[in-house]
């Protein structure tokens, strides 16, 4: 569908946003080469975070990169995301479907299923975009996050049903597709994971003249890591991208070096800190494919190493972060590649910040 038909288009898309992209910075075009694998789906990624990130940008904070000469010997930068509107990345991928959005679309009927951040991203999502969408939630939903979904978005932009988190997604895509409306998926979605990827272009604006040599990104259903690995891998292909899933639950990264999506039951997927990133993904989610040509190498982090990564950006920079975040510092901190000086410069994704204060106290106590 969205893949598709964008894909013949996409090297003329790509060469048009390649030139905008260079036009933009400041650096005079010659001295950036800009590439990319020839792939039509890294072309359709990257060439669509440069056009929406002109779409999205007014909308959404320019997140801090932060560093510290005392930290990592001055060789990393994190990104913060925890500390983006609606408290995590995804509002830029929510921002980037609902803005795109045909009138005819809609007219139908809008849905989504998430009581976590993409749910939080979509609701503002809608508002922006004066869009009337509905979130279906599972029956189990606590009464307290109900009554706080409907406190914001009013009865109608709730509906409550199925039993499980699976059984509402599929009546929110089942209503959408019935009512030739649109359903937002988390993470698949080229128009999705190219919002997130505008975080790739905002950190090499960022950065400088400085070039990363790795950066490590926490993996759920892959929307995230393909978004800025599109863009990364494009202006610095040079640079080592690094997923980084809980132990406890890293359905992607072992689906991808299956080579197919696993089912529940085929990976181990247990309680995780992470909860950001845990749990299955779509039947012939493109995130498989778009992984396996986007991510260089795969670190799987134990809960107390998770714990760690949390209680690390605390500790040095008195920052909140998530569990999700936690995975990614997690990961850049065990990573045994070029240690001893060699690291080159690491850059960090702190995807998300939304963690209840009791689970925060667990994780850095
Ligand atoms: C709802 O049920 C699912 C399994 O069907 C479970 O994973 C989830 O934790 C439950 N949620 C609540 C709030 O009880
Ligand atoms: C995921 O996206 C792919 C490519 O657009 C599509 O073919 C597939 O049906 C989607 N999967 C689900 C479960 O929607």
């Amino acid at each position: 569908m969205d893949n598709g038909t964008n894909a013949n288009l996409g090297p003329a898309l790509f060469l048009l946003a390649a030139a905008g992209y260079v036009a933009l910075r400041s650096r005079p075009a010659s001295t950036r080469k800009t590439t990319y694998n020839k792939n039509p789906l890294h072309c359709t990624l990257y060439s669509k975070s440069v056009t929406q990130h002109q779409l999205i940008k007014r909308f959404i904070r320019k997140t801090p990169l932060l560093h510290s000469k005392e930290v990592g010997n001055g060789n990393v930068f994190f990104k913060m995301e925890s500390r983006q509107l609606t408290g995590s990345f995804k509002l830029r991928g929510a921002l980037s479907k609902v803005l795109m959005l045909s009138e005819e679309e809609k007219k139908g009927l809008i849905t989504t299923a998430s009581t976590g951040n993409h749910g939080l991203a979509c609701m503002r999502a809608f508002a922006q975009g004066k869009v009337g969408g509905v979130i279906c939630l599972p029956g189990n939903v606590s009464q307290y996050k109900l009554n706080k979904l409907k406190a914001l978005v009013g009865e109608g932009g709730v509906k409550v049903v199925g039993g499980d988190t699976a059984e509402s997604e599929a009546a929110a895509r089942e209503d959408a597709g019935k009512a030739g409306g649109c359903y937002i998926s988390p993470y698949n979605d080229t128009t999705i994971a190219a919002g997130q990827g505008t975080i790739g272009l905002e950190v090499l604006e960022q950065l400088g003249g400085v070039v990363p040599d790795n950066v490590y990104i926490p993996v759920g259903g892959g929307g995230l890591i393909t978004g800025i690995a599109g863009v990364i891998k494009a202006l610095v292909p040079g640079c080592r991208v690094v997923g980084c899933s809980p132990a406890n639950s890293p359905c992607l990264e072992m689906s991808v070096k299956a080579g197919r999506v696993l089912r529940e039951g085929e990976f181990k997927n247990e309680n995780t800190y992470s909860s950001g990133t845990a749990g299955g993904i779509d039947d012939d989610s493109f995130t498989v494919e778009a992984c396996s040509f986007l991510v260089d190498d795969w670190i799987q982090l134990s809960e107390e190493e998770i714990k760690g990564g949390v209680r690390f950006m605390f500790g040095e920079f008195k920052e909140v972060v998530e569990g999700a975040a936690g995975c990614g510092v997690a990961g850049w901190k065990k990573d045994e590649r070029g240690k001893g000086g060699e690291r080159g410069v690491s850059v960090v994704v702190c995807c998300g910040g939304n963690v209840e204060a009791k689970e925060f106290a667990e994780m850095i106590g």
